[in-house]
């Protein structure tokens, strides 16, 4: 991209790199990325640590709303590209840069996420998206770059990916074919659960208002948090996703994506959010939370309905404290226990122990009440059907 907005528009180019935990792959990407930069002729390169704000403002509100796209997804790469768009703008602002151009395709729902907040923040900057105006298949791109002189690792000549302390997603290559196995060489970080310890572990995931503070009893800041978690979600080869996705733009796509961290955390808050809820509240939850998620998915990080929807959402989270213990086994991540002051469950109530101190006796008159509508429902539908005995 540097190189082509060069030739076309003649322009000064100033480089940024949102550093959202994607160096625990490879510490040295961020030297290499510099490197490249400069190299192709930028006046200057921006690397921004956006890690703790990433994690305390874009991965907790998502944890907190359970966010899983389609029930599945949750949500890394979409939480990540507001959060670029907006550091984008500052660096603009400060420069005096008075336009914005990001590699998005215009195929997916990363340029909506990106335009949409860039321009809700700054009007007045025009968003450019070379990828659509130069119409270049990645086939071409490749060329473009070999031609020119810029190198291109051998995982993102095969595949597209994108990397944060949240997840990877990947795309391309033999995944576009979703009646194909996802091949082993598309997984970077997990291990394959057949080779994963054949012992599981358990992991005390210690919550606060609907935020995880600590692992077994050991309070961590929010990005080591989720580092550790990671790395031993990896160890066990969780959070490996394959998806038929509604893309915003309204393309189903084939997305694959490796997300231990992610998936452990919203399990385990789902749990823990159920277990001092009442049924009530966990219904409607369900459905502020699908909103809250789609609202991102699609882009619309700015919108003020998700101000609206979080004030629920953490209202509802202040009582989502204590332990959720999470077991780590061969791909699988199972909630096996829970622990809270706030929990609504009542050993005295509920046990089938003669002590119990629930009246069963009061059963006699809910019952009737309870299904009363339905029965008469289901009489006077059926009045003129005799029971096939
Ligand atoms: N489908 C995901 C999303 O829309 C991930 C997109 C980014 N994927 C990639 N390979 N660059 O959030």
């Amino acid at each position: 991209m540097v190189k082509w907005l060069q030739e076309k528009y003649n322009a000064e180019i100033y480089t940024f790199t949102a550093d959202l935990g994607q160096e625990f792959v490879d510490p040295s990407r961020f030297k290499m990325i510099e490197e490249k930069a400069y190299k192709l002729g930028a006046v200057k390169h921006f690397i921004v640590d956006c890690k703790e704000m990433f994690v305390k403002d874009y991965v907790f509100p998502t944890i907190k709303a359970n966010g899983l796209y389609q029930g599945i997804y949750p949500l890394s790469t979409a939480i990540g590209r507001p959060l670029i768009a907006i550091e984008a703008v500052k660096i603009a602002k400060r420069e005096n840069i008075n336009v914005l151009a990001h590699g998005c395709t215009g195929k997916g729902n990363d340029q909506i996420r990106i335009n949409v907040t860039a321009k809700a923040y700054a009007p007045e900057i025009e968003v450019l998206q070379p990828m659509i105006e130069w119409n270049m298949g990645r086939d071409e791109e490749m060329k473009y770059a070999e031609q020119n002189g810029i190198p291109i690792s051998s995982q993102n000549k095969k595949y597209s990916t994108d990397e944060n302390l949240f997840g990877r997603s990947v795309e391309c290559d033999i995944l576009e074919y979703p009646n194909e196995i996802p091949p082993e060489d598309s997984r970077e970080w997990t291990i394959s659960p057949q080779k994963a310890p054949d012992k599981p572990e358990y992991l005390v995931i210690n919550f606060k208002e609907g935020i995880p503070i600590g692992i077994n009893g050991d309070s961590l800041k929010p990005v080591e948090l989720i580092k550790k978690i990671h790395d031993i979600g990896c160890k066990h080869g969780v959070g490996r996703i394959e998806h038929m996705e509604d893309r915003a733009i309204g393309l189903k796509s084939r997305e694959t994506y490796e997300v231990p961290a992610a998936l452990i955390l919203i399990k385990a808050h789902k749990d823990l959010e159920k277990y001092v809820s009442t049924k009530h509240e966990n219904s409607f939850k369900t459905i502020i939370d699908q909103k809250w998620t789609e609202l991102v998915y699609d882009g619309l990080w700015v919108d003020p309905l998700r101000d609206d929807l979080e004030a629920f959402i953490n209202e509802l989270n202040r009582k989502v404290t204590g332990d959720v213990t999470v077991e780590l086994f061969k791909g699988n991540i199972n909630v096996v226990a829970r622990d809270s002051p706030f929990g609504l469950y009542d050993i005295n109530l509920a046990t089938y122990d003669t002590k119990s101190s629930f009246d069963q006796r009061l059963s006699y008159g809910f019952i009737p009440i309870w299904g009363l509508q339905s029965r008469m429902g289901f009489i006077i539908k059926n009045k003129s059907k005799s029971l096939d005995i």
